[in-house]
């Protein structure tokens, strides 16, 4: 019987349940991260190996969540750990000198990804981001930027606005360029230096261009916009925002935080052939080390080297995190094809798994990606007849969060761990291996089968779904 996605009761999560409960008593809402759990299915971390990790409890499981996506190369990697160790051995952690960590890693990320000539570090995306957006603003003299409804820049009060509006709510309200604050907190005023669009919308985008032309800094875009399950560019659209953007004298930022070292050794714009003027890198860049950078043309990133924009940070280009990029860039460099070949060639083969097996078991559904990310967006009961999901308004229509947490659990029994939020997106590393997608399949098939038989019994959007912040709706 399917009774939601609470772990509380069950014997096999008895410790999560425990550690969960004691971290709780110190740590608000027991997470220092607003996304990372879901309430009631609070799985406590104990190790990791390659592509699986392990709970308190000891259940195994497959990972397609990685850390949220820095982990490319999974769990521990041995070499990488070393090469850390030696950096620390000779650097100790910090320098805030200049020293040839910093050359070293900016020859790789400049020789790796085509539309970066200069760049700076920074320690997380969301500070990569305020920081091209400052950047772009200084540039061009202009306030306004362009986000994308459903995308996902970081938390900060400057960005973190129409990341997911309504996602509980049956009904989305209708579209309007003014953005919608994603937390309590944040002033109004944020929201006046920002214009909203719907990704892969070409007219709507030329009609803010047309009315609010000479106030746009930039387009800021997730190149594959991942953080509304992963939505595709159409054919043309990369190319098109290129376009209007230099058009209108504005800057195109791709926020590679997700697609970066991981759509291919020079991210998205290396794997669609469209160069921005700045990109922001995050997650895959350091393996499981924080490091972010942001970067781009001389020309303008010629500010931050006149010290016209400031931008800082004490821990900035740390040993850890440089080493890090270090290793990853030179293995990334050294074994593109091995790493793309299981990249790209797993990533389809689960996909197309994934759908199968699902429509095996009669759930309708959309598995959509690319390379090693993808997201299965299963359909409402009275969904629209869509073959793709194109932007956030689409997800909205069509995304069934109920079906998709009973699908989670299922395979989360069977030892298959993805992020638990229907709108997220599944991670594929460099180390997961032929056994891990057999064994993946075989558990979406069972899953898949649980599902339909759960459906028989208890009808989609019968029962109550729960949010991330535990508010059942
Ligand atoms: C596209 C994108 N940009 C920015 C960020 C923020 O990065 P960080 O969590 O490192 O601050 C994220 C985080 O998931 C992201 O997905």
């Amino acid at each position: 019987m399917y009774t939601g996605t609470s772990l509380s009761g069950t014997s096999r999560f008895a410790r999560s349940q425990e550690l969960f409960a004691r971290i709780a008593r110190t740590i608000a809402g027991g997470e220092s991260s607003y996304a990372r759990l879901k309430k009631g299915l609070e799985l406590c971390f104990d190790h990791g190996e390659g592509s699986h990790f392990w709970d308190v409890d000891g259940n195994e499981y497959i990972d397609y969540s990685l850390g949220y996506g820095p982990l490319l190369f999974g769990h521990r990697p041995q070499w990488l750990i070393e090469a850390v160790m030696e950096a620390v051995a000779h650097y100790g952690t910090l320098s805030t000198f200049p020293y040839e960590l910093d050359a070293e890693v900016g020859e790789l990320i400049t020789e790796l990804v085509p539309g970066v000539e200069l760049l700076r570090f920074a320690n997380s995306g969301t500070e990569a981001t305020m920081a091209a957006a400052r950047l772009a603003r200084a540039y061009t003299g202009r306030t306004k930027i362009v986000q994308m409804e459903g995308g996902y820049h970081g938390w900060a009060d400057t960005h973190f606005w129409s990341s997911h509006p309504d996602v509980w709510q049956p009904t989305i309200r209708p579209y309007s360029p003014t953005p919608i604050p994603g937390s309590r907190g944040i002033p109004a005023v944020y929201g006046d230096a920002l214009l909203i669009a719907q990704y892969n919308d070409r007219e709507g985008l030329e009609r803010l261009f047309a009315e609010h032309g000479s106030d746009i800094a930039a387009v800021l875009v997730e190149p594959v916009q991942c953080n509304s399950g992963v939505i595709l560019p159409e054919p043309g659209y990369l190319e098109f925002l290129r376009e209007i953007t230099k058009a209108y004298g504005a800057l195109l930022i791709f926020d590679e935080v997700i697609t970066g070292f991981r759509l291919a050794p020079g991210g998205a714009q290396e794997r669609f052939g469209v160069i921005p003027d700045l990109a922001t890198f995050a997650k895959a860049l350091g393996g499981g080390f924080p490091i972010a950078a942001f970067g781009g043309s001389a020309d303008v990133m010629a500010l931050e080297a006149t010290n016209q924009v400031m931008h800082g940070g004490t821990y900035t280009a740390n040993v850890l995190a440089l080493a890090a990029a270090k290793a990853v860039l030179t293995r990334i460099r050294e074994q593109r094809e091995a790493i793309w070949a299981i990249l790209d060639g797993f990533g389809e083969q689960l996909r197309q798994g994934l759908q199968e097996a699902c429509e095996a078991a009669g759930l309708r559904c959309i598995v959509q990606g690319i390379g090693p990310v993808w997201h299965i967006f299963f359909a409402k009961h009275d969904a629209p007849a869509l073959d793709r999901i194109r932007n956030y308004r689409d997800a909205h229509a069509y995304a069934s969060i109920d079906l998709f947490d009973r699908f989670h659990r299922a395979m989360l029994e069977r030892g298959v761990y993805f992020h638990p939020y229907h709108l997220e997106r599944w991670f594929l590393s460099a180390v997961h291996t032929a056994d891990d997608v057999a064994q993946t399949l075989q558990a979406a098939a069972e899953a898949a089968a649980d599902v339909a038989a759960s459906l028989r019994r208890q009808p989609e959007g019968a029962g109550s779904v729960t949010t991330m912040s535990g508010i059942a709706q």
